[in-house]
Parts: C-alpha cells; structure tokens; sequence
C-alpha cells in the first residue's frame, strides 16, 4: 500500500458533490486519514444531487468537522496534514482562499496549506467564469495552489455517472501520489 496520508476533503456548494463523495470514499477505502468538512450550501447541494448527507462519510470512517468550528484541529499548521482537496470548490469559496478571508473552517485550513507550502488543490466548478473568476484562480496559481477543474475527460468512454466522478477522484488521487485502479492510463488509439 501506497504510505498512509493525512488528508482533509472539504466538500462546498458546487454543483458535483459526487466528486467528493467518490473522492472520500476512494481514500478511506485505501486506508488514508481522512478529515472531512462540508459547507452549509455543501451539505444541500449533496442532499439535493446524491441524497446523501457527509454523516454517512463519517460512518465509513472520515474525522467530520463542522463548518463553523473555527477551533478545531485543521485551524492550526501545528495539525500537520499531507494535503488538501476542496472537491467541488464554488467560486466564492475559490474567492475567499486567493484573498486569505479566512472566515469559515474551510477557508481557513485552506489559508494554512498555503502558508505551510502544503498540498492545496481546489476542484473548481462553474461555467461560464467572468475575469474575477479567473483572477482568482490566478492568485491561487501564484501563491502555490494547484488549480483541477472539475472537467472530466470521456476518453476512458464512461458508462455511467459514477465513472465521471471516479474519473476526477481518480487525477486528484494521481496528483497525489496514490495508486488506484479507477481509470487506465491512457495507452493511445487502439484500432
Ligand atoms: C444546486 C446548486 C448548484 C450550485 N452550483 C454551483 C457551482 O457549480 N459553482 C458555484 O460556484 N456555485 C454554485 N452554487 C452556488 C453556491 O452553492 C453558493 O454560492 C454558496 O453560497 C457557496 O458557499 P460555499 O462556497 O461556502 O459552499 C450552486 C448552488 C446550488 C443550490
């Protein structure tokens, strides 16, 4: 097995709360140390789209925080985490870590990824983006982020929407150094 990390999802109110809970799952089930915080529009965009509700993430193992908890562990750098996924990322949480607003939990640890130069990767989601939007991801780019649009490929010919979001969990997870068997490397045209 790959060497266990520390990892914490955060889950906001883009649309794709799939991605997340795909993502979550995938580590957990690799044995990983996952943290957990959904935002309150999080929490409704993923009843709304999955059903699901991030207890049930809880129950398969993932440490969950609330949004407001301003206290707790991953407010500090002192809790050392490998890395940091907001998987999907809305615009005004992108907004409030390329400007450092560090008002909620989210934001927050995200501001700690940065000044600790840790693994920061935001999984952006909105269509289309005006050139605040796009500023923002700039800042974030600059300031040492790494920028993953939710923009999944359809060269693996997915079958089902489950594919989809296994095909974003699967470059988050190739980003971070984790093996996995979601998608095949790409190995040309096969004729
Ligand atoms: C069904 C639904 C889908 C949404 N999709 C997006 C989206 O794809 N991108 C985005 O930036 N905001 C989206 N929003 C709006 C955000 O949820 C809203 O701006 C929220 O205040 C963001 O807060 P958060 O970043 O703390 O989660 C959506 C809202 C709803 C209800």
């Amino acid at each position: 097995m790959d060497k266990k990390q520390k990892i914490l999802i955060a889950i906001t109110g883009a649309s794709g709360a799939g991605y997340g809970i795909q993502l979550t799952s995938h580590l957990l089930a690799h044995g990983h140390d996952i943290h957990l915080i959904v935002s309150d529009a999080g929490k409704k965009v993923m009843k709304w789209e999955t059903g699901a509700r991030p207890e049930e993430l809880q129950k398969k193992g993932a440490v969950l925080y609330r949004v407001d908890d301003i206290a707790a562990p991953p407010a500090s750098g002192s809790f050392k985490l490998d890395a940091m996924a907001i998987c999907p990322c809305t615009m005004g949480t992108l907004a409030a870590v390329a400007n450092s607003l560090a008002s909620n939990l989210i934001h927050r640890t995200a501001d700690v990824m940065l000044k600790e130069r840790r693994r920061l990767i935001l999984i952006v989601r909105e269509t289309p983006i005006h050139t605040g939007h796009i500023k923002n991801l700039l800042k974030i780019s600059e300031i040492g982020g790494i920028i993953m649009p939710a923009s999944p490929g359809f060269y693996h010919n997915p079958g089902s929407v489950q594919d989809v979001y296994d095909f974003m969990a699967a470059k988050v997870m190739d980003n971070l150094n984790i093996k996995h068997n979601l998608i095949k490397p790409w190995a040309g045209i096969v004729k």
